[in-house]
């Protein structure tokens, strides 16, 4: 006979995130709220659908993630075109502006936690659904907020014990130094371009800054010999690039500056940065500062910095080091019955546990007493507790030391305080 197969499968790229991930992930969210509550950001949520020209303005028109990856979803009359967040920066921004938090908080320091959607190439560490935690800092021009947002993600990193967390760091200069570097980096490019791949030569027409990039090996020696932007920095500019770096120096944080480093979104001005770990070749995070959104946006001129880490990457990367295997918690006891009558008084006894703040696991599925006692040593828990229908008519209830076997019996009213005292 033919076996059936079940014809579904998650969306390409797509992954469903099961039991054994969610203990990596669960440990990267409890580190994600230590670090957050520390630097003092709040956390913020905003909708996974926005509106397409908010991502357009926003994330920019020359970005991959706008012009390639973007799942446009057309809305009904009444909402427009929208679109998945390829990122959550601008939404962040948005709500920011929208609800008047500038009134609150200021500078809003903010975080979130995340699905982000990118219609990329399926590879290793690229998906199309991912979730991203990130920091942003609204408001301010400061380089010690720039220097706290990388300090912030790094701790995040750090907190998960993840070897050899370095931070890449460079300066793209500001709207005044910029085009001049633009300017210089195109001289350089024009009579070297035919030589280029092919993506460097779209690139030299729409987003000379990208050149840098480039990761073709015969592309390299033209890159290496590159003006790079650290050397057409306005005095502004340059000022507060130092004062990134030396507030990084006082902390003892691995950074260096990588005159490469040039990030693939249209906003950012001045700092960018990206994490990286051992054992894994791809960006944990990157950021940036981003002083320019706003007005993109038809907003305020305001200052903002902000970082965006992939817990995908990061749990692989924990994964891949294993400097950490997170377990699954145990129960306190583990109720086995035997009989209706005894399922029934278990069923009972479970709710009492949970009144006093004690885990109790069942297998009511299973019915023979082997089947049960090998469900509990799987949950490895310390107590096993049978209830047979000889225990049920004289109300007792017999307690097994899971590691030694030892039994005794305890009248079933006191149960719950003979488990207490057992398990301190
Ligand atoms: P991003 O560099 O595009 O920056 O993404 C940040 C992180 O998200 C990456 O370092 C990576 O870990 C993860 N990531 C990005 N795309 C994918 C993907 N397709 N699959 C898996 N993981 C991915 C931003 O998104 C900016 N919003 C960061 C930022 C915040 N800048 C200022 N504030």
């Amino acid at each position: 006979m033919r076996r059936r197969v079940f014809p579904f499968q998650s969306p390409k790229g797509m992954h469903d995130i099961l039991p054994a991930d969610f203990l990596y992930i669960e440990r990267v969210e409890r580190a994600l709220a230590k670090v957050a509550h520390f630097y003092g950001f709040e956390r913020i949520e905003t909708p996974v659908l926005e509106d397409v020209r908010l991502f357009e303005r926003g994330t920019g028109p020359t970005s991959e993630i706008v012009t390639k990856q973007m799942y446009v979803v057309k809305g009904k009359r009444d909402t427009g075109i929208l679109a998945l967040r390829p990122e959550m920066t601008p939404g962040v921004f948005r709500a920011y502006i929208q609800h008047g938090l500038s009134r609150l908080m200021m500078p809003g320091k903010l975080y979130y936690n995340g699905p982000a959607f990118r219609h990329e190439r399926p590879q290793a560490g690229r998906f199309r659904q991912f979730q991203q935690v990130g920091f942003e800092v609204l408001g301010t021009g400061d380089p010690a907020y720039d220097a706290q947002v990388i300090m912030a993600s790094w701790r995040l990193l750090s907190e998960l014990k993840l070897k050899n967390v370095t931070v890449r760091v460079n300066s793209i200069g500001c709207g005044l130094c910029r085009p001049v570097y633009v300017r210089r980096l195109k001289e350089y490019y024009k009579k070297k371009i035919s030589g280029a791949c092919r993506t460097c030569q779209k690139r030299f027409k729409e987003n000379p800054l990208r050149l840098l990039d480039c990761k073709e090996p015969k592309c390299q020696p033209l890159k290496e010999e590159a003006p790079v932007s650290l050397d057409s920095l306005c005095s502004t500019c340059k000022n507060h690039f130092t004062a990134v770096l030396e507030l990084l120096e006082g902390t003892g944080a691995p950074y260096l500056v990588d005159q490469f480093l040039v990030r693939g979104l249209d906003y950012y001005s001045r700092t960018v940065f990206e994490l990286f770990a051992e054992g894994i070749d791809a960006a944990l995070g990157g950021g940036g500062r981003y002083d320019y959104l706003s007005e993109a946006l038809s907003g305020p001129r305001m200052g903002a910095v902000g970082v965006a880490l992939g817990v995908e990457r990061i749990v692989e990367a924990q994964k891949t080091q294993s400097t950490v295997v997170p377990a699954r918690s145990t129960p306190d006891v583990f109720v086995i019955y035997m009989g209706d009558e005894a399922k029934k008084k278990s069923f009972a006894l479970i709710e009492e546990f949970y009144k006093e703040g004690l885990v109790a696991r069942e297998s009511f599925s299973r019915e023979s007493l082997k089947s049960q006692l090998r469900a509990a040593d799987k949950e490895k828990t310390r107590l096993a507790l049978i209830l047979g229908q000889r225990e049920v008519f004289e109300e007792v209830i017999i307690v097994r030391d899971m590691r030694t076997g030892n039994q005794e019996t305890v009248s079933l009213k006191k149960v719950v305080e003979t488990v207490k005292k057992r398990l301190h």
